[in-house]
């Protein structure tokens, strides 16, 4: 079984504008960061189904729970740091019972580090533990109008699965979420 410790460093290097990325799984002292970082993405309005800011005290009971899951393998969960803060997470979240085989997969970058590739270095790397770990399967959920993460979950090698219309309310519309995934 693949248990993950808090701060393991799975991977450092350079991205494609000289920027030093350290992919490392998170830790109690991320609070902060971690708050800033949904925070923002809720500001900016990403499309994720994220919608409402997180106290400091909510966060940092969703940062333990999170910790617990990771020590019992429940999820894989890593950051990207950037000069010593959080600038990208992403998991891969196990199923249970007959769909224990499979992953469900979340990501999301800070506005300044996007198109830097760290999103495929992070699902790259998602995807080589959930191997390690025996998934067979990782699934996903887009907003069908999200072009970026639909180009970068294909080159990533995902299949479009098909279309739930309306399943995501946005901006005052509903939206289409598109279901993708890879065997391992
Ligand atoms: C989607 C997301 C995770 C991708 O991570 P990233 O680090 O920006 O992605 P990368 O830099 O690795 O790759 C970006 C790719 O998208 C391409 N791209 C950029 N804008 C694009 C657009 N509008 N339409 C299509 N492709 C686009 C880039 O050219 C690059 O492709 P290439 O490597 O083939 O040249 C990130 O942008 C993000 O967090 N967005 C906001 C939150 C979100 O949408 N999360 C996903 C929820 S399902």
């Amino acid at each position: 079984m693949l248990r993950l410790k808090p701060n393991q460093v799975i991977r450092r290097y350079t991205s494609q504008n000289g920027t030093e990325v350290i992919i490392r799984t998170p830790c109690i002292s991320d609070l902060d960061d971690m708050l800033q970082f949904i925070n923002d993405l809720v500001e900016e309005q990403a499309m994720i189904l994220a919608n409402k800011k997180m106290s400091r005290k909510d966060e940092s009971k969703w940062l333990r729970g999170l910790l617990l899951k990771m020590k019992n393998g429940d999820i894989i969960q890593l950051s990207a740091e950037v000069d010593g803060h959080v600038v990208g997470t992403a998991e891969i979240k196990q199923k249970v019972l007959r769909e224990e085989h499979v992953g469900i997969l979340g990501i999301s970058i800070s506005k300044r580090y996007r198109n830097l590739g760290i999103g495929k270095v992070l699902i790259a790397e998602l995807i080589r533990l959930s191997k390690k770990k025996g998934l067979k399967l990782i699934t996903l959920e887009v907003f069908e109008t999200n072009s970026r993460a639909l180009h970068v979950y294909t080159s990533m090698g995902f299949v479009k699965r098909g279309v739930i219309p309306k399943h995501i309310r946005y901006k005052n519309r509903y939206v289409g979420s598109v279901q993708m995934s890879l065997e391992l």
